[in-house]
């Protein structure tokens, strides 16, 4: 089932502003009550015009911590890594400490990149907000089956449907240990796995995402489900 709170907006300009003003949110609650925001990244281009919306905020950046939920093994500069699209939109424009900023070392490959990358999840979570998106398939983060290695906190993902095939991926109850989940759809070509997740489907994506998240879709990616706006 989905989760209890799900918007559907008109479009993705919408999406990300409202994605925009609720990580704001979230960032100013969790800096006034424990002096940190550690927030957990989304990978692949939903999210990137929340990510160029929060580059324009005046924020107490040197409060912020970043993560990553996955990350594809591709060299560190590669334009189709998830930590080099968030760097070049936001993080290369705001004054988060650069010791704050944890992308998923994928270059080193897969197994030795989710070791490398558990040791630094492990003491800090609960993580204060997790962004999530989902691919055509129901896929989130590179989680593309429910039938993996259940404990470990972040695995080595191999031959994923999605190229590049070899990736790293926080595992399902580290994307869920979190004070709060949002989730960013968007584009018709997500409509039909969103609408076999809200009639019950075991998709990756309803195993990540706890009952209690928010879900933001646009027009597009909503039309099949009946949640309103
Ligand atoms: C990745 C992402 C992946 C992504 C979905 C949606 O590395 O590809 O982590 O989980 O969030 O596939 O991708 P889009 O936002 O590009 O549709």
């Amino acid at each position: 089932m989905l989760p209890v709170n799900c918007k559907v907006l008109a479009d993705p300009e919408e999406v990300a502003g409202q994605a925009c003003r609720i990580v704001i949110a979230e960032a100013e609650a969790a800096i006034r009550e424990r002096g940190m925001f550690r927030i957990v990244l989304a990978g692949g281009s939903t999210p990137q015009r929340t990510y160029e919306m929060l580059a324009g905020m005046a924020q107490d950046w040197s409060a912020w911590e970043i993560f990553w939920s996955d990350e594809r093994c591709l060299p560190s500069d590669h334009a189709g890594r998830n930590s080099c699209m968030a760097q070049d939109v936001w993080l290369s424009h705001v004054a988060i400490p650069a010791g704050q900023i944890h992308p998923i070392p994928a270059e080193l490959g897969a197994a030795r990149a989710a070791a490398e990358y558990t040791k630094v999840v492990l003491d800090r979570k609960p993580f204060d907000l997790v962004l999530l998106g989902m691919g055509e398939d129901g896929h989130t983060a590179s989680l593309f089956s429910t039938s993996g290695d259940p404990i470990a906190p972040v695995i080595a993902v191999h031959g994923a449907p999605k190229p590049p095939a070899e990736r790293v991926s926080l595992n399902f109850e580290t994307l869920r240990a979190c004070r709060k989940q949002l989730v960013l759809i968007t584009g018709a070509e997500k409509a039909p796995a969103l609408f076999a997740w809200q009639q019950g489907a075991t998709l990756p994506i309803a195993h990540a995402v706890r009952n209690d998240a928010c879900l933001l879709a646009d027009a597009e990616a909503g039309r099949s489900t009946n949640f309103m706006a």
